[in-house]
């Protein structure tokens, strides 16, 4: 507490504008990849699931498919799970190497902000956005797999959100299906619309093959609250392509690429 008679203590600055006015959305610059930016309400949500199944389904029905995961985090942590680490999930539905998926890799679990600051080497937006473009350019499809939410620092005034803005690429958020979803995942709609992204689809996952009144009602509470269409992905029994490609098989894709 300040003394009396004392000066104040300066305010601290102003929150970054990750949070602040509406970033404007990608216009103009050349043609890019076709493709879908995957999101998720948080770390955890099942992006990496949803955007492998997605890459094994498309790769299944002929497409060439990009998948990326511009930044990962977390390289300590290879052997924790069961599941492997996002970048060799996707190159392995993709069908592409892990490191041509995964442009810049740090080792702590941590916010890549955080980690790129631990590695003395920030990440620079323009940078990684060429990047991403370059790595998707040729192919029918690109997949990008987002870092935690769309809120998450990549540096310290650049967000999720703003990549997937500049790289013009419309919405698919993963959400899990039980309590708690309703909120995490109209704050994530939100959060895009105030960004101008266009959400092309939530999925929910991964969904039981008996789900519950809760989950069954939050389905149907998000839809009706966000108008979008909310798929459902099953539980995968483990992360083999074919696995992934029949459960992303009923997925509409090809619908959700294509949409205006
Ligand atoms: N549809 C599913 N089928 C089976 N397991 C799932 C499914 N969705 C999520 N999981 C489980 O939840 C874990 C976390 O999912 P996932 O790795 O896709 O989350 P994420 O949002 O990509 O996390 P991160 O923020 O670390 O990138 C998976 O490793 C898997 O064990
Ligand atoms: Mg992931």
């Amino acid at each position: 507490m300040t003394p009396p008679g004392a000066a104040a203590a300066p305010h601290p600055p102003p929150p970054t504008s990750l949070v602040g006015p509406p970033v404007p959305p990608h216009t103009g610059g050349p043609p890019r990849t076709p493709g879908l930016f995957v999101t998720g309400t948080d770390t955890g949500a099942g992006k990496t699931v949803v955007a492998a199944a997605l890459c094994a389904a498309l790769r299944a029905a002929g497409r060439r498919v990009a998948a990326v995961k511009p930044v990962l985090t977390g390289l300590d942590d290879a052997g924790a799970s069961p599941w492997p680490l996002d970048h060799e999930l996707l190159a392995a539905a993709a069908g592409g190497r892990a490191d041509e998926v995964a442009p810049l890799r740090f080792g702590p679990a941590v916010s890549p902000h955080l980690a790129a600051e631990l590695a003395g080497a920030p990440i620079d937006p323009a940078t990684l956005v060429r990047a991403v473009a370059a790595a998707t350019a040729g192919a029918d499809v690109a997949v990008v797999e987002g870092v935690g939410g769309l809120l998450v620092p990549i540096a310290p005034d650049y967000a999720v959100r703003d990549l997937a803005a500049d790289l013009g690429l419309p919405l698919v958020v993963a959400s899990r299906p039980g309590l708690g979803t309703i909120n995490h995942t109209l704050l994530t709609v939100e959060a895009a619309r105030a960004a101008g992204l266009d959400v092309r689809a939530i999925v929910l996952g991964p969904w039981p093959e008996e789900p519950s009144v809760v989950e069954r009602s939050n389905r149907a509470t998000i839809e009706r609250a966000t108008g979008v269409e909310v798929a459902t992905l099953e539980r995968v029994a483990a992360p083999e392509p074919a696995l992934l490609a029949a459960a992303g098989a009923h997925l509409p894709v090809a619908r959700w690429v294509a949409a205006a």
